[in-house]
């Protein structure tokens, strides 16, 4: 279910594709960038949870994170989420999300009053908290002046909520419409010089209003409020840890396949990495591991992936050496989206080979059927997909490149919900080696997207891939892999003159990209410092003969994208 009117602003999804074909993915591989909208719902593990009901907030799935950084499970449902559906969620509290509406809006979110009948505690934030106040008969008021960003917070009464905590502390503020006075039975808890009312309780009746946003980090005390409504408030036990979604996992998996067999597309990336390894865990050798090698990856990133399940985890792995394939479909491809379809059907008619001889259909041994696929969907995925009915079908996913809809497996999604940095704990927690728990976000068309304006030949990918192997290198040398969202080399295809020793060279130009992010939604190019860069430019020009120029890249995002093409 999606609710396009509970959207928050956000920056402009670029679109790379023309056809209007491509809504659901912005990218021809199936790969699906920056889309935020609403759905119920992943799978719920046996724990305590709390929901957070979306009214549109920018930061709405930040509560969420937040709520389980403190270990208690949560997830975002739009707050058009019939009543009935939240009551058989038995919750322990809910939380109303912030929004970018004003309540005197017309078509403005309205309060489901049942909710508050259900015998939990419920607390609002921002436009959560006006609605509260505003349906239960306090005075919000339409303010010509906002109160945006940083703000002094004055608690006037602690009252339940903000008991134990600084009388003075700092809160970040985003609203226009303001509340002036409670509703009848509340008391006003605190005050900002915008906000004469900027957090009220009525701790009887379990209601709970902050006008400020707990969930970012420049309120210092914003988890500790998140943690007194879950716990004092809402009695949630703090049991959603990466051992306790493990072992969740496995039980629901094994019930899931029972004595069927699965099979699964590794990428090197972290998620289907964690995927893979939770099934094995669950299954052992009913599963079987399909690794393609495209060619197009970084340097030694297949023997890594090899290495770790094959050798370390003894996963069933069919590893298959692709290159020539790939390489032979992108000869003379030259545009970004015809580079990305190429790969992506290629992807697909080799994974269809490997799935058939697995099941005996391709010639090989008979063998009893494959009936499962594992695909590592993310809880962020789930929302942005507006799906999760968990239909058994196979949906496109930049893991695997892009399943196509006829390829019938039932699906296990194991991560389907968990938030990156959950996924990343559950792989560190299952013994996944550091390097591939931390890798950075990698294309699914890989490298041969970052050389630019050209076709990606073999020697081009092999210039790209050495020269991205020293920028990963120093990189990790300057302790800096974790803190970057992505850092890699682009090449384009052109040539600039230099000179080297006594001769004039006509080489290649590297492109250094590094960016800091939280989501990819929006990036800021990385300050690297300058000795580092030195260092890599010097050893790309000394080690590769092919390359006599080495630029950065400046560009933030918006107006650019991370990768280049
Ligand atoms: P942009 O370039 O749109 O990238 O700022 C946002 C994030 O998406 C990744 N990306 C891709 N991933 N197939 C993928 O699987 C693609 O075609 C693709 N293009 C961009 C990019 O690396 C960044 O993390």
């Amino acid at each position: 279910m999606t609710s396009p009117a509970a959207t928050a602003p956000e920056p402009e999804v670029e679109q790379r594709t023309a056809s209007p074909a491509s809504k659901k993915s912005a990218y021809s591989d199936g790969y699906t960038a920056n889309k935020k909208q609403v759905a119920p719902s992943a799978p719920r593990p046996s724990t305590d949870e709390i929901l957070v009901l979306d009214y549109g907030g920018q930061y709405s799935q930040l509560i969420a994170r937040r709520i389980r950084d403190c270990g208690v499970f949560s997830e975002l449902l739009a707050h058009s989420v019939p009543l009935q559906e939240i009551a058989r969620r038995k919750p322990r509290g809910i939380i109303l999300s912030g929004g970018p509406a004003s309540v005197y809006a017309p078509g403005a979110p309205k309060l489901e009053r049942g909710l508050l009948e259900l015998g939990v505690p419920v607390m609002g934030i921002c436009y959560g908290m006006q609605l509260l106040v505003h349906e239960l008969g306090g005075r919000v008021e339409e303010a010509e002046v906002g109160e945006f960003g940083r703000s002094d917070l004055t608690v006037t009464q602690p009252g339940r909520l903000l008991k134990g905590m600084p009388k003075e502390q700092t809160c970040w503020m985003s609203h226009r419409d303001t509340v002036i006075e409670p509703p009848p039975g509340f008391s006003a808890l605190a005050s900002s010089s915008v906000s004469p009312v900027a957090a009220v309780e009525d701790a009887e009746r379990g209601i709970y209003g902050i006008q400020f946003h707990p969930e970012v980090v420049h309120t210092p005390y914003g988890q500790q409020i998140l943690m007194r409504f879950l716990t004092d408030i809402a009695g949630c036990e703090r049991s959603w840890t990466a051992a306790g979604i493990v072992d969740d996992q496995i039980e629901r998996i094994r019930a899931q396949v029972g004595d069927g067999r699965v099979i699964c597309g590794l990428s090197g990336g972290v998620d289907s990495s964690v995927a893979a390894l939770l099934v094995h865990k669950a299954v052992g050798d009913q599963l079987t591991c399909v690794f393609v090698d495209h060619g197009l990856m970084r340097k030694d990133e297949g023997e890594q992936v090899m290495s770790a399940f094959r050798d370390t985890f003894k996963v069933p792995l069919v590893a298959v050496d692709a290159e020539e394939r790939f390489l032979e479909k992108l000869k003379g491809v030259t545009e970004p989206e015809a580079k990305r379809k190429a790969i992506g059907a290629e992807f697909i008619r080799v994974f269809e080979e490997e799935a058939a001889k697995l099941t005996g259909a391709g010639g090989g041994e008979e063998q009893e059927e494959v009936r499962f696929l594992v695909q590592g969907t993310l809880y962020s995925d789930v929302i942005e997909s507006g799906g999760g009915t968990g239909a058994a079908t196979i949906k496109s996913h930049h893991n695997v490149g892009g399943l196509p809809d006829d390829l019938q497996f039932e699906l296990v999604e194991p991560l389907r919900a968990l938030f990156k940095d959950e996924v990343r704990a559950v792989g560190a927690e299952l013994g996944l080696p550091e390097r591939l728990v931390w890798r950075q976000p990698f294309p699914g068309p890989g490298l041969a997207i970052r050389i630019v304006g050209g076709e990606a030949t073999k020697e081009r990918l092999d210039v790209l891939r050495e020269a991205d192997h020293i920028l990963q290198e120093e990189i990790r040398r300057a302790g800096l892999y974790r803190e970057l969202w992505q850092s890699f080399c682009v090449l384009p295809d052109v040539r600039t003159v230099g000179v080297q020793g006594d001769e004039r060279t006509y080489g290649y130009v590297v492109v250094i990209r590094a960016v800091t992010s939280d989501d990819a939604m929006t990036a800021d190019w990385a300050r690297l410092p300058y000795d580092l860069l030195e260092t890599i430019a010097s050893r790309m020009i000394n080690e590769l003969r092919e390359v006599n120029r080495v630029v950065l890249d400046i560009t933030s995002k918006p107006p650019g994208t991370i990768e280049w093409e």
